[in-house]
Parts: structure tokens; sequence; C-alpha cells
């Protein structure tokens, strides 16, 4: 009985193995893309960013809303509500957001502080890059000018320079995703 099923494990295991073997051709293809993919993972050359715990956490709810708001932007661009993305922009990721704090250094100009001058986006200023500090402002800033030219877009009827101000806000993303970690 043991016998048995141990035989018909091992048909069952070759019959995998010989199926797995005649879609090889197939599977190659993803296989290399896998490795393609691995291999730039193991080339990361970003610089690690210590956050304390609580920090890291903060700035990571920080991005997941910087991604949603962006979502909210263009799906109320695609629909030719250029006024709300406006405002959602503004709001949420401008240099007047609660966000920009992060980024801007004690001579930064900005507006008289009503938040508590200790909040963590205040003392996020210490640990970050100046490099880094000035990408997140320059994204901050994009995002205030994709603002007035949404605004504008909501009179003229023509969105692009709108689009191509967006555009800008996402070149910050990415341009500083592909330098920094925080784990
Ligand atoms: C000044 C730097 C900086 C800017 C600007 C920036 N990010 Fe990030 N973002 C980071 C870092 C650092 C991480 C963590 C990456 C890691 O450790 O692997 C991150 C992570 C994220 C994550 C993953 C969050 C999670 O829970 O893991 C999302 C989503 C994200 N960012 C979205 C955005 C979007 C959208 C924008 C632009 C609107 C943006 N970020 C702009 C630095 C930045």
């Amino acid at each position: 009985m043991r016998k048995t099923l141990r035989i018909s494990m091992t048909a069952v295991a070759l019959a995998f193995g010989i199926t797995a073997y005649a879609q090889a051709p197939m599977h190659q293809m993803d296989h290399m893309q896998h490795m393609q993919h691995m291999a730039a993972a193991s080339n990361d050359t970003r610089q690690l960013v210590s956050f304390p715990p609580e920090m890291r956490q903060h700035t990571l709810a920080n991005m997941r809303d910087h991604l949603e708001a962006l979502s909210e932007i263009l799906s109320n661009m695609s629909a030719g509500r250029y006024a709300k993305a406006a405002q959602v922009a503004n709001v949420r990721l401008g240099m007047d957001s609660p966000s920009a704090e992060g980024c801007k250094g004690e001579d930064t100009p900005s507006k008289p502080q009503i938040s508590k001058p200790a909040s963590m986006d205040h003392q996020m200023t210490q640990f970050m890059p100046e490099s880094m500090r000035n990408i997140g402002l320059s994204m901050h800033q994009a995002a205030s000018d994709f603002a007035v030219e949404a605004d504008k877009a909501g009179r003229s009827g023509n969105p692009k320079p709108a689009l191509a101000a967006l555009s800008k806000v996402t070149q910050q993303c990415a341009a500083c995703h592909a330098s920094y970690k925080v784990q």
C-alpha cells in the first residue's frame, strides 16, 4: 500500500517534471526577465537613510498618501475636473501641505507655522541628507506649480500644460526613489 503510494507520487513528480521540461522554452523568457530583475535588485546603489522607526513608518505612510493623491489627481484630470485636481495637489502634495514640512529647512521661507514646531515632519529635516531634502522640495514645488496650471486649464479648457507640470512631479518621485531608501 505504502509502496504503491510512493510509486504513484513518483509518477506524479515525473509527470510534472516532464511537463515543466516541455514548457521550458516559454518559461525561459520569464526566467531571463526574472534574473535581470534580480540582478538589478542586487545592484542596488541607493543610499540608506536611517530614520528612527516611528519616523520611517510616518514617511512610508506619507508616501502611500502621495501615491493616492497622485491617483486622485489623474482621475480628476481625465474627467476634466481641473480645479479639483489643483485642490488635491495643493492640500496633499504642494508646498503648503503638511508633508512638505519635512523637506523645509530652517531657512526655507514658508508661511508662519501653525503646526507645532517639533512635529515629526519638522524633525525629519535633521535626518534627511540635504540632497534628498532638495529633491523633496522640488517635488512639493512642482506640485504647487501643477496646481497653478490645473487651475488655468479650468479656464482655458487645455489640460496639456498642466499634464506637463504633473510629469515634473512624478520625475521628482522617481529621482528620489532611485537614490534613497529607508530600509
Ligand atoms: C525626497 C525623496 C522622496 C520623494 C520626493 C518621494 N518619495 Fe516615495 N519614497 C521615498 C523613500 C526613501 C521610500 C522608501 C523606499 C525604500 O526604503 O525602499 C519611498 C517609498 C514610497 C512608497 C512605498 C511606501 C510603502 O509603504 O512602502 C510609495 C508608494 C511612494 N514612495 C510614493 C511616492 C510618490 C507617488 C511620490 C511623488 C508624488 C514620492 N513617493 C516621492 C522617498 C521619496
